[in-house]
């Protein structure tokens, strides 16, 4: 699969779209969601995610993407309470899922679930695959007999491609890219309206990497499912996402429509991470931005935009802004053709590009930046 060779591919499905032209509330949101982690030993705290809020819609794939370490799995992990936010709300299906409790928030549970970028390690080594799909029917009681609990399952790997000689045979009998189809059986057992998908195919040779994102895009198209997608592979990303927001050290840094963000990124580590992707096209290989040295430590982000120490726009400026003021997630610049155009009802597909950068949209020169 190459971004490349399929711009429009056409397993990516319809996406959002509300044709009754009444606006609803969108499936999930985000609210100034926050995590710090206390360290021991007098440690100090890592600002592992800083004020996030997007939200997704129904029959949506927001992909989350940027470097190792910014934040992208806390985040996933933060919506779905496997860890309590510092502070933030999350909205789902109408409810503050943040304030449930009990039986409430195990039944909102169900809707929301959860798939890791490692099959082998999410699957139980010594349960059979039978037992492994069900768990999700057994913990919300989805079955009332062992056969019918049988027939659910055997229905789920069909779904996924998976044949029912399967059902008492063990994770490791599988290739990687079966276990991962058989990790998307388990999330989909509950019927989720919503998946939490964590690098799920990065540990994948990249032709099973097609294959398992074309069956999440089947599986969307199918049922309506909305994704969360995390991963740092934007040719993958280009291909299944509906929109896109980037992180860095934290905090989204731009989040628009796949088209947007991939044609006319606003912030320079968008255009930075874009110009690292490999193409076969020398015609077509961008302006290669260079991003110096590791993120820096989310234990002391930089002041300002966390971004300047590293960014060619800063480097050439030297805007005291970008050193001193945290420039907001916020419409920069109109995309051409936009303005004043009546929206479709969709209001994610219709949104402009969010961008946190004082210089949105200036796209910088070959100089990499150099230290102050
Ligand atoms: N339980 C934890 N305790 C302390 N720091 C953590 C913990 N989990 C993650 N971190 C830190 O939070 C930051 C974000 O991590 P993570 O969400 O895993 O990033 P990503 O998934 O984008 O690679 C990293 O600096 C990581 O070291
Ligand atoms: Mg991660």
């Amino acid at each position: 699969m190459s971004a490349e060779a399929a711009p429009t591919p056409p397993a990516k499905a319809r996406g959002p779209g509300d044709s009754s032209g009444k606006t609803r509330a969108p499936l999930l949101e985000t609210r100034g969601l926050t995590k710090i982690f206390a360290q021991r030993g007098g440690r100090p705290p890592v600002q592992a995610v800083t004020d996030v809020s997007f939200s997704i819609e129904r029959g949506e794939t927001l992909a989350l993407v940027g470097e190792s370490g910014c934040g992208k799995s806390t985040l996933g992990r933060v919506i779905l309470r496997l860890i309590e936010p510092t502070a933030g709300q999350v909205r789902f299906e109408g409810q503050d899922f943040s304030a449930l409790a009990g039986p409430a928030l195990r039944a909102a549970r169900k809707r929301l679930q959860i798939v890791f970028q490692d099959p082998m390690a999410s699957l139980n080594p010594r349960m059979r695959v039978l037992d492994i799909v069900a768990e999700p029917i057994v913990v919300h009681d989805l079955a009332k007999t062992r056969e019918e609990r049988r027939t659910r399952v055997t229905a789920l790997l069909e779904r996924v491609g998976i044949g029912a000689d399967a059902l008492t045979r063990y994770p490791h009998e599988f290739s990687g890219g079966q276990r991962q189809r058989i990790g998307l059986a388990r999330a989909l057992a509950s019927d989720p309206a919503l998946i939490v998908a964590d690098e799920p195919v990065s540990a994948l040779d990249v032709s099973v990497q097609a294959q398992i994102v074309n069956l999440m895009a089947d599986l969307q198209a199918q049922q309506g499912l909305s994704y969360l997608f995390i991963s740092h592979d934007l040719r993958v990303v280009r291909y299944l996402a509906h929109r896109v927001a980037v992180m860095y050290l934290g905090r989204i840094v731009e989040l628009g429509p796949v088209q947007e963000i991939f044609s006319r990124p606003q912030h320079p580590y968008t255009m930075a991470l874009l110009s690292a992707v490999p193409t076969r096209d020398p015609a077509k290989q961008r302006l290669r931005i260079l991003l110096e040295g590791d993120p820096p430590s989310p234990i002391a982000p930089p002041s300002g935009c966390s971004f300047h120490p590293r960014c060619p726009v800063y480097a050439e400026k030297r805007d005291q802004r970008c050193r001193t003021e945290r420039p907001l997630l916020i419409r920069r610049s109109p995309a051409p053709g936009t303005l004043g155009k009546p929206g479709s009802g969709s209001p994610a597909a219709d949104a402009p590009s969010l961008a946190a950068c004082h210089f949105a949209g200036q796209t910088p020169s070959l100089r990499a930046p150099s230290p102050d």
